[in-house]
């Protein structure tokens, strides 16, 4: 076992247990209690679930080891490479293969997609 082994499952507890955090509210993390607004938007819905899911590999300021075998054409930090993403991030999260941690919970699942059925809105 080497040190950026150690690092990396860090890394990925501690991602693992604030998405648990973040979702622990009263009524649980389903789909309904998720009061999506009208609207889905990047910067007020989407983008804090990329900040704290998907950002330590999928960031455009990441290259090489640092991306950890993201694609370096999937980065989720900033809107205009978001939209560009946005099918295969939709694809990737529902299909619970990202994030890699485990499963996004259902709310983050009807942000995700609600953010791509409004159009992608900055
Ligand atoms: C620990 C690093 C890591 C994190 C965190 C992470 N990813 Fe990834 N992501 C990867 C790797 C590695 C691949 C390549 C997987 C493969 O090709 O099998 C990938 C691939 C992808 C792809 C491309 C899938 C395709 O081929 O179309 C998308 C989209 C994606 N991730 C979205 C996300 C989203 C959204 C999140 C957060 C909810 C996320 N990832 C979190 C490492 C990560």
């Amino acid at each position: 076992m080497n040190r950026k082994f150690w690092v990396l499952l860090l890394v990925a507890v501690f991602v693992g247990a604030s998405m648990v955090i973040s979702c622990a509210d009263d009524d649980g993390d389903d789909a309904d209690d998720c009061n999506l607004p009208g609207t889905v938007t990047y910067t007020s819905d989407v983008k804090p679930i990329f900040d704290a899911a998907c950002i330590s590999c999928h960031a455009s300021t990441l290259s090489g080891d640092d991306r950890n075998g993201a694609p370096v054409d999937v980065n989720l930090d900033n809107y205009d490479d978001a939209v560009t993403s946005s099918a295969r991030v939709v694809a990737a999260v529902q299909g619970e293969i990202m994030p890699p941690s485990g499963p996004a919970s259902d709310c983050q699942k009807a942000t995700v997609q609600g953010w791509v059925d409004d159009g992608t809105q900055e």
